[in-house]
């Protein structure tokens, strides 16, 4: 749980800057996935994971919504507003090289905390 902290701290960034009159825009949470989440999946996982590119290893891709609410061989990939309980989520987190995501490439703490917090903000998808 050593990145809980993290993603508190950038929940509380987020939500200083929405309680703000001006700057409310730019975290509003389309804007929030396009900016922070999608190039963060489009690096780090469409490689494997991508419909465009016919790749959908473990049965995922996640270049579309419908990519994981419908998840993978073991189900949805995420659950929106549950860390604990979403795939995509404790695959990032995971020590076992065996199931760590991406494989041989763990994902800089920011990145797994901007994860987490897309999770917990519902995780807003603009995509159709
Ligand atoms: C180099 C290829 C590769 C990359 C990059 C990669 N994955 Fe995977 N992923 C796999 C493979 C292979 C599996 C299937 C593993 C298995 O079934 O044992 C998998 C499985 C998964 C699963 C489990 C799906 C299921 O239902 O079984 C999740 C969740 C996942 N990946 C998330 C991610 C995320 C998030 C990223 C980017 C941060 C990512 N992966 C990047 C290869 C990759």
């Amino acid at each position: 749980m050593k990145y809980g902290l993290l993603s508190l701290l950038v929940i509380g960034l987020v939500s200083a800057t929405v309680s703000e009159d001006k700057p409310a825009a730019a975290y509003e949470p389309t804007h929030f996935f396009r900016t922070q989440i999608l190039p963060i999946l489009k690096t780090r996982c469409f490689e494997c994971h991508s419909e465009a590119e016919g790749q959908d290893d473990g049965g995922l891709v996640l270049d579309s919504k419908a990519g994981w609410i419908e998840g993978g061989d073991h189900g949805p990939a995420v659950v929106p507003k549950n860390i604990g309980k979403s795939p995509l989520i404790r695959a990032i987190l995971s020590h076992d090289p065996g199931t760590v995501m991406p494989p041989d490439d763990p994902l800089p703490p920011l990145e797994i905390a901007l994860l987490q917090t897309w999770v917990l903000l519902g995780a807003p998808d603009p995509r159709e």
